[in-house]
């Protein structure tokens, strides 16, 4: 047998940031072997030479367009869903991978990209269909030990993967939830969501699609909000993200020149500054711990903002979420370029990825050191 062997991972990612995935995973030295929009499978060559041990000697593809990344066991492909499930349950059987997983996740790539025609990523009707029809064999054959699919899944959970790459196409694949705790627990929690995608309801109506936005943002920050701690967003309206901070207790200031929602405005824990960031005096921003930024301009002006209130001696700011607007995907090579001007800053922890609910932009995140 040869001392090395390829493995494939499969990655899905939000339809259009293709061009991106692959120039972040190639850093790694993961080569494409197969593409559709909004999901690539990659290989790369292992030391081990065990169907288990050579995943033991990678680590799965990672980078800031990386929504979801597998490793690959195979492709299902067949008339209808019924055969489609004989070939899964063939690959997964014969692939000497450990059984049974902890759980199973199904959803479709991103057919279109986030935000045309209203498409939202997540789990679609077809793969609610799939799942009910796949599940419970899955369990019954000791694939998996809960046949309720699409679970939240849990830290040092090992989950079977099944993307829809069109309904009647699978691939199917593993990954594991990282044990990990402290800081940096969070960068790992859309591992535990199914497709990557956090699932989240909100109360009521939504002022704008940044509720959920800022949600996905706020998790996957892993920044202790608390009840009375005090943010300040700038880009606020009409304020989808700050009613978010509301229902969460916060005390709220809103900065931006247009109107806000009426309901957000009429809310005792919120004050609107009509301006912009720029014109807003520096005592405005005193004992505010949390700074999100969500304006509509270039990232260098965002971070030229940003800089002038984080560095600022009397700042009490402790964390930063910073959405930056890649204009294009072709530009995507800039965003090691501001997360070292951040860290310039003195930030720590800083961290950037393509939220699931993001259009064309990345989310920043960062902590102030020391405070
Ligand atoms: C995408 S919208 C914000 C959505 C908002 N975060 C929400 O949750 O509904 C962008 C906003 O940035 C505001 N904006 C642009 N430049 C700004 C600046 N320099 N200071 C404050 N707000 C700014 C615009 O007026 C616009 O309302």
């Amino acid at each position: 047998m040869s001392p090395s062997e390829a493995v494939f991972a499969i990655i899905c990612c939000q339809n259009g940031a293709d061009p991106a995935v692959k120039a972040e995973v190639a850093r790694d030295g993961w080569r494409l072997a197969y593409s559709r929009r909004g999901f690539l499978s990659f290989k790369k060559d292992s030391p081990g030479n065990k169907a288990v041990g050579r995943y033991d000697h990678q680590r799965l593809p990672r980078g800031v367009f990386v929504r979801t990344a597998s490793w690959s066991l195979g492709l299902a492909k067949g008339e209808d869903a019924a055969a489609n499930a004989k070939q899964a349950f063939a690959i997964i059987e014969q692939s000497g991978v450990k059984l049974p997983f902890d759980g199973v996740h199904i959803w479709p790539r991103d057919r279109v990209p986030v935000g045309k025609f209203d498409f939202e990523p997540g789990i679609d009707e077809v793969a609610m269909v799939v799942g009910e029809m796949l599940a419970p064999s899955l369990k019954q054959r000791g694939i998996i030990t809960d046949e309720r699919f699409n679970r939240v899944a849990k830290r040092g959970d090992r989950i079977l993967d099944i993307v829809l790459i069109e309904p009647s196409q699978w691939a199917i694949g593993w990954h594991p939830v990282p044990k990990l705790t402290g800081n940096h627990a969070n960068s790992t929690l859309p591992t535990m969501w199914p497709g990557g995608v956090q699932p989240i309801k909100s109360p009521g109506e939504v002022i704008s699609r940044a509720y959920f936005k800022a949600a996905e943002a706020i998790a996957w920050s892993g920044f202790e909000m608390r009840t009375g701690d005090m943010a300040i967003e700038v880009g606020a309206s009409p304020g989808g993200a700050c009613s978010l901070l509301l229902e969460m207790g916060l005390n709220v200031i809103g900065i931006d020149p247009a109107e806000m929602d009426e309901e957000v405005l009429e809310h005792q824990n919120f004050r609107h500054i009509r301006a912009l960031a720029g014109e807003v005096p520096r005592t405005e921003y005193e004992g505010a711990k949390w700074l999100l930024v969500d304006s509509n301009v270039r990232p260098d002006q965002t971070l030229a903002t940003v800089e002038q209130i984080v560095t600022h001696r009397d700042s009490t700011i402790e964390g930063m979420i910073l959405t930056l607007k890649v204009g294009g995907i072709a530009h995507a090579d800039r965003i090691d370029g501001w997360v070292r001007k951040v860290r310039s800053w003195g930030a720590t922890d800083v961290a950037v990825r393509q939220l699931a609910r993001s259009k064309i932009e990345v989310c920043l995140v960062a902590r102030m050191r020391g405070r």
